[in-house]
């Protein structure tokens, strides 16, 4: 089947037994600062689990758009997708097991009314229990998994595999019905019960998987179960009994009605309809995988590597395609930076294909046409996509050649490459590892033998960090620290800038330091600066953030820049052709500066926002923290964008 026809059964099946069918809501939530993205076909709908009547009724169904932005590292095997659609049907405080589960395998291997799938491919999983929260074990669904199973004349073992790492060790055990702890079989958005907030609600589950039938991999572990991540098992659809809210003292309370809340991943069923363990082989990536096929060097299923691209270039196009449609843009926070993110992803795997053009908005127009009966926002929306993909794309390869320039300085002064400078090429230019290495070979790069180890251990502790950090919203959001570094190097010239305006015009830059979590600069000034000059100085800076000012680079030769009074840095030594950034005025570009409108020029190697605008996103404001003696003749300030 292709995927309109699994998704036109599936919402008549459950239209034939009394639910009405709403539509998708919108892939970022309405009225929901919490989360950044509709990721479960819940989610809309947690009001209404919360006991507020729904206007449609009690019995609803869908197929919700979903991002998930945890999932962006995971692509690359053959059934995760960032973005995808969930099959939902829900009882709002009215059915339960005993008719949900038969409904949802009437559905899936009912050849008329449903998929046809043969009932020997699927396995369920049940909820074990809990100890910690004292949540008891799902027996009722066990009974019901086992008669539904006998009436197609197959025996249904059950087995306790309470862990992911018992699972690991005792394997099958001939077992159809399988219990887990609250890891796999508890579900809320927040996960396992101690891990949810106050007024979060949540229930055991009970999961299906569609054997494919691969052979078992024992890198993931030594034998193979229902959660084991080898691939042979898929999981399509998870029936979740909400029946609990947790308390303000971490108790947990039965909701007043208890509720069902069904999720089916679209493209799973349809892929396994055709029987074939490859998610990205359905019909609605056709059209875009032969738009690559047609400009790689190689084609989707030649090798591993390539088609690992590939599915990288499906996915994110795919995900980026609804999220232009949806009207989210690029940007360095929330959304925006997510969809940066999916949009570099799949530039440098393109790269990796041999793809030397902008390809990334035919690959676009694909899901267009695939999505041209269900989501025909896709195709209308084409050229507003097409402009974003192209403008991202022009971008990024100038961070990218701002980072090549600067590899060769490194290697210009040093002569070798360290595991430290490759990871200043991370932070600051978005450098994945493999592209400085790609670089190394290509150029002959002298580098340090602990190159790749001192990177990874860089890497691994800047990956704690930014997963402990306020950003845990972008699970994963790796970049995040680049892109706040460069967002603080445009803030350190503006606050220059601030301090001359204040302080008077023989204040000078005297030394920097920027991380990403704030920027340091020490300049010429003899006395402790007032708080009123502070305050002064920090409005001036939110001032050209507000004035949303556009940020411009030009080269030009060094006496030209002297000239223009760009600020330089007393001390250092400049080259004779030297890059030069300004701020502002509005409607300032490359071709035509109007330095002698602009708030600021420094001369500088960058990276920069392109305007200031992006300082500000979500909310934040310039800060000075801390303002105090350097040493003689120097004071030094802390400042953040908070
Ligand atoms: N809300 C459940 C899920 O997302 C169905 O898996």
């Amino acid at each position: 089947m292709d995927v309109s026809e699994v998704r036109r059964r599936y919402l008549d099946f459950f239209a034939k037994r009394g639910h009405t069918i709403i539509p998708s809501a919108p892939i970022v939530p309405e009225n929901d600062p919490s989360t950044l993205f509709t990721s479960s076909g819940m989610q809309p709908l947690v009001p209404y689990l919360l006991g507020q009547p729904h206007p449609e009724g009690n019995r609803l169904v869908d197929a919700q758009m979903s991002f998930r932005a945890e999932d962006i590292e995971e692509i690359g095997d053959n059934r995760h997708t960032t973005f995808f659609e969930m099959l939902g049907n829900w009882s709002l405080g009215d059915y339960f097991k005993q008719e949900q589960l038969p409904w949802l395998f009437e559905y899936l291997t009912n050849a008329e009314e449903g998929l046809g799938l043969d009932p020997h491919r699927l396995y369920v999983t049940v909820f074990g229990g809990d100890k910690e929260s004292g949540m008891e074990a799902d027996t009722e669904s066990v009974e019901i998994w086992k008669s539904l199973f006998n009436k197609k004349g197959i025996e249904a073992a059950f087995v306790e595999l309470d862990t992911e790492k018992k699972g690991g060790e005792a394997g099958m055990q001939g077992g159809r019905i399988f219990s887990y702890g609250a890891k796999k079989n508890w579900w809320s958005r927040a996960g396992v019960p101690s891990n949810m907030p106050p007024g979060e609600i949540g229930g055991p589950d009970s999961e299906v998987f569609y054997d494919f039938g691969l052979p078992h991999d024992e890198k993931f572990g030594k034998e193979c179960h229902p959660n084991c991540d080898c691939g042979r098992f898929v999981e399509v659809g998870n029936s979740v009994f909400m029946q609990f809210v947790k308390r303000s003292d971490g108790a947990f309370e039965e909701l007043p009605k208890r509720n069902v809340d069904f999720g089916g991943g679209l493209e799973r069923l349809t892929a396994a309809t055709r029987g074939n363990h490859d998610i990205f082989l359905i019909d609605v990536f056709d059209a875009a995988r032969s738009t690559i096929e047609s400009r790689a060097l190689w084609k989707y299923g030649q090798n591993d590597e390539t088609r690992f691209e590939y599915r990288i270039i499906l996915d994110h196009i795919r995900a980026a395609a609804f999220m232009f449609a949806g009207g989210i843009r690029p940007s360095n926070t929330e959304q925006g930076y997510v969809l940066r993110r999916l949009v570099r992803r799949a530039i440098l795997a393109a790269d990796r294909l041999g793809i030397k053009d902008a390809v990334l908005a035919d690959v676009a127009k694909g899901f267009g046409i695939s999505y041209a009966e269900h989501y025909p926002f896709i195709s209308e929306q084409h050229d507003v996509i097409r402009e974003g993909l192209q403008k991202e794309e022009e971008q990024f390869r100038k961070t990218l050649a701002s980072g090549l320039r600067e590899l060769d300085r490194i290697i210009e002064r040093s002569g070798v490459l360290s595991g430290d400078d490759a990871f200043f090429l991370f932070t600051t230019y978005g450098f994945p590892l493999e592209l400085t290495l790609v670089e190394i070979g290509a150029r002959n790069i002298k580098t340090s033998d602990d190159l790749v180890p001192v990177f990874k251990e860089r890497f691994s502790t800047h990956l704690e960090k930014s997963r402990a950090g306020a950003a845990q919203k972008f699970a994963g959001g790796l970049a995040d620290h680049a892109e706040q570094t460069i967002r603080y190097h445009t803030a350190h010239h503006l606050l220059l800038k601030a301090l001359q305006t204040v302080l008077g015009p023989d204040v000078h830059q005297r030394g920097s330091n920027i991380t990403s979590e704030r920027l340091r600069i020490d300049f010429s000034y003899g006395e402790k600066m007032t708080p009123e000059q502070k305050e002064a100085a920090e409005k001036i800076v939110n001032d050209a953030i507000d004035e949303e000012l556009p940020v411009t680079r030009v080269f030009m030769k060094k006496e030209d820049a002297e000239r223009i009074g760009a600020e330089h840095e007393f001390g250092a030594t400049y080259p004779a052709q030297v890059s030069v950034y300004s701020v502002g005025p509005k409607g300032a570009t490359e071709d035509d500066p109007r330095f002698s409108e602009a708030f600021s020029i420094e001369f500088c190697g960058g990276p920069h926002v392109s305007n200031t605008r992006e300082l500000g996103e979500g909310g934040k404001r310039f800060r000075i923290k801390k303002e105090e003696a350097s040493s003689s003749g120097i004071r030094r300030i802390k400042a953040v964008l908070e």
